[in-house]
Parts: structure tokens; sequence; C-alpha cells
């Protein structure tokens, strides 16, 4: 089940560099994209969050179409699922029944979300800025939800971890938390 998160507090569901499925498109012609450079860049409401897309990705034409996307934030069930949409282009394909993936219709936008995902930020991009091999988009999250049982104002990691990409074909999990204390 999945609750709405405060908008203040949706920069926890994405940490900096987390593999992300960004969609776009519409429920008529969705598409799935496999991102892992992101970074939330505004510390409360609204929350702002940059992607560096390239300039030959299927998935930016349609978000220049309507400029609206859906950050989706997958687990490590999904690996081979973010892999794929992430290796292969959506141009011709219908890459959401390829990957294995369900598009459901999201809140207030128009690209849908991965209902396999375990959070979910609808997005419009406030801004772009055009820089060399990728573009910046800077997106404003109009809305977030997230697995009522893994996030409860952060990530619990005992029940959600998100990934983060080594390379090639390899992904890494956390696999031991660690607390800071601060001196007195
Ligand atoms: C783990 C991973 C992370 C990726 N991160 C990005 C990224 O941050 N920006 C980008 O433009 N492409 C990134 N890619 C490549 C795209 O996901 C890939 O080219 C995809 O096939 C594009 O799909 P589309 O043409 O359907 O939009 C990444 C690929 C992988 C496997």
């Amino acid at each position: 089940m999945k609750k709405e998160v405060e908008l203040h507090k949706a920069k926890w569901l994405v940490e900096p560099g987390c593999v992300v499925l960004v969609t776009s498109g519409s429920m008529d012609n969705p598409n799935v994209m496999t991102f892992s450079w992101q970074t939330p860049v505004n510390s409360a409401d609204p929350c702002l969050i940059v992607l560096a897309i390239s300039h030959l990705r299927y998935s930016y034409e349609l978000i220049k179409q309507n400029k609206e996307l859906v950050i989706n934030v997958p687990g490590a069930e999904l690996l081979d699922q973010i892999h794929f949409a992430g290796c292969v282009t959506g141009r011709g394909i219908y890459k959401f029944k390829e990957a294995g993936l369900t598009a459901i219709a999201a809140g207030v936008v128009e690209p849908p979300l991965v209902k396999e995902c375990a959070a979910h930020l609808e997005c419009r991009v406030a801004e772009t800025f055009e820089m060399q091999s990728h573009d910046l988009l800077v997106c404003e999250v109009v809305r977030a939800v997230a697995e009522a049982d893994f996030f409860d104002g952060e990530w619990i990691p005992e029940k959600f971890q998100t990934l983060h990409y080594l390379g090639a074909n390899k992904y890494g999990l956390m696999t031991r938390m660690v607390e800071a204390h601060r001196k007195k």
C-alpha cells in the first residue's frame, strides 16, 4: 500500500545517484528508461531533482512533448528489468512489455507510473540547461508516493535499499547501515 509523501520529504526518496526508472510519454504511448545521473538540488518544497539526459534518448523526445516525467524508484528485485530498460531503446518497441513492467496511470501527470517500483515522483520539467552530450533537466516534483512499509520519511534500510550503478552490468546495494553521532 502506497501513501502520499509530503513534498519537502520527497528528496529522501532518491539518494543522489541511485538508479531510477524514468517514465515519459502518456498511457497511450509510454516509455521507460534507466537513469543514474540524478540528484535532488533543493532542500525544501518545491522538491527539485536534476536529471542528466543524452540527446540520443527516445525518452528525451517524449519529455520535450509534454514536459512531464515520473521518477520511479526500483528495488533490487527489478534488476533485470532495470538493466534492460537501460540498454534497449523504446524507439519502435513497447519497452514496458518487453521489460516485463506494468504501466499504471499517475495522479497528476500524463506519463505512467511503473507499478512494480516502491516510490514514484511525478514531475514537471521546470528548466532545461543545454550542455554537451547530456542536457540537465530541472524537474519539479508535483506529487510523490511511496510504499508505506518501506518509507517513514527516510527509507527503512532493513526493508528497502536503493540500487547504485557500478558500470557494465554491475550494481551495488548497501549491505549495512552505520549511524553518525555528532561531538558535543
Ligand atoms: C544503470 C544505467 C544508468 C543509466 N543512466 C543514464 C543517465 O543518467 N542518463 C542517460 O541519458 N542515459 C542513461 N543510461 C542509458 C539509457 O538508459 C539507455 O540509453 C536507454 O536505452 C534509453 O532508452 P530510450 O531510448 O528508450 O529513452 C543509463 C543506463 C544504465 C544501464
